[in-house]
C-alpha cells in the first residue's frame, strides 16, 4: 500500500523527481525492468523505480482503454460478440485490480514526472481506492451480464462502467485539455 511507504523513500522519490524535472530525463539509476508490483505492493520499504511505475501505468490504462473500445465497438453492431465483450470486461476487471499497486507515493505530476496522476490520489487515498473498486465492481457486472446476451442490458452496464472511468479521471487525472 502506498500509504505505508517510509518517508525516506518519499524523499528519495521526490529528489529523483526534481532531478528528472531539471534534466528533462529519467533518473539515470532507474532500471527499466524492475518488478513494479513487488516494489509497490509490499509493506517493506523498497526503492521505487519511477520510470517502471510510469510505464506500468501507461500499459495498464492503455490496455483498459483498448478493451473498453473493443466493448463499445461490439455494441455498435447489430449482433455483438458477447463472448468477446465478456473477455474484454474480464481484462478490465483484472487490470482494475492492479490500479492500487501502480501508484506508489511520490509519483504524481507535482513530483516533476511526466504523468497525469494528480497529487489528489495520495491526499485522498480512500476515495481513490473506492474509485478503483468501482471499476472492479462495474467491470465484473459487465462480464457477468454479457454472458446473458441482452444487448440493451449490456449497453447500459457498459455505460455504467464508463461512469467509473470518468468518475476517477474527473478527480484524479490531470486534464491538460482544460
Ligand atoms: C481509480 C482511478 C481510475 C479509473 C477507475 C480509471 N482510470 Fe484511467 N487513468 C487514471 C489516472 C490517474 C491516469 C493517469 C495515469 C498517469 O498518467 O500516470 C489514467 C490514464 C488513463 C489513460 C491514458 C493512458 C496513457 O498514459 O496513455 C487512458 C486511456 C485511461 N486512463 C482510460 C481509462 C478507462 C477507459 C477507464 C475505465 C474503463 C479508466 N481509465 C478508469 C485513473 C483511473
Amino acid at each position: 500500500m502506498q500509504r505505508n511507504f517510509s518517508s525516506r523513500l518519499v524523499v528519495a522519490a521526490m529528489l529523483a523527481g526534481a532531478l528528472a524535472a531539471c534534466s528533462g530525463e529519467a533518473p539515470a539509476d532507474a532500471p527499466a525492468d524492475a518488478p513494479v508490483d513487488a516494489a509497490a505492493g509490499s509493506d517493506v520499504a523498497a526503492p521505487v523505480d519511477v520510470e517502471a511505475v510510469l510505464k506500468a501505468r501507461e500499459a495498464t490504462f492503455e490496455g483498459i482503454g483498448d478493451a473498453f473500445k473493443a466493448v463499445r465497438g461490439e455494441l455498435e453492431k447489430d449482433a455483438p460478440d458477447f463472448a468477446l465483450i465478456a473477455t474484454k470486461a474480464t481484462e478490465i476487471n483484472t487490470a482494475a485490480g492492479k490500479i492500487d499497486s501502480i501508484f506508489p507515493a511520490g509519483t504524481s505530476v507535482d513530483d516533476g514526472y511526466k504523468t497525469e496522476a494528480l497529487a489528489t490520489i495520495w491526499e485522498k487515498p480512500e476515495e481513490f481506492k473506492a474509485a478503483s473498486q468501482k471499476l472492479i465492481d462495474e467491470s465484473a457486472k459487465l462480464a457477468a451480464l454479457a454472458k446473458d446476451g441482452d444487448k440493451a442490458a449490456v449497453a447500459a452496464q457498459a455505460m455504467a462502467m464508463g461512469g467509473a472511468c470518468k468518475g476517477c479521471h474527473d478527480k484524479f487525472r490531470l486534464d491538460d485539455k482544460k
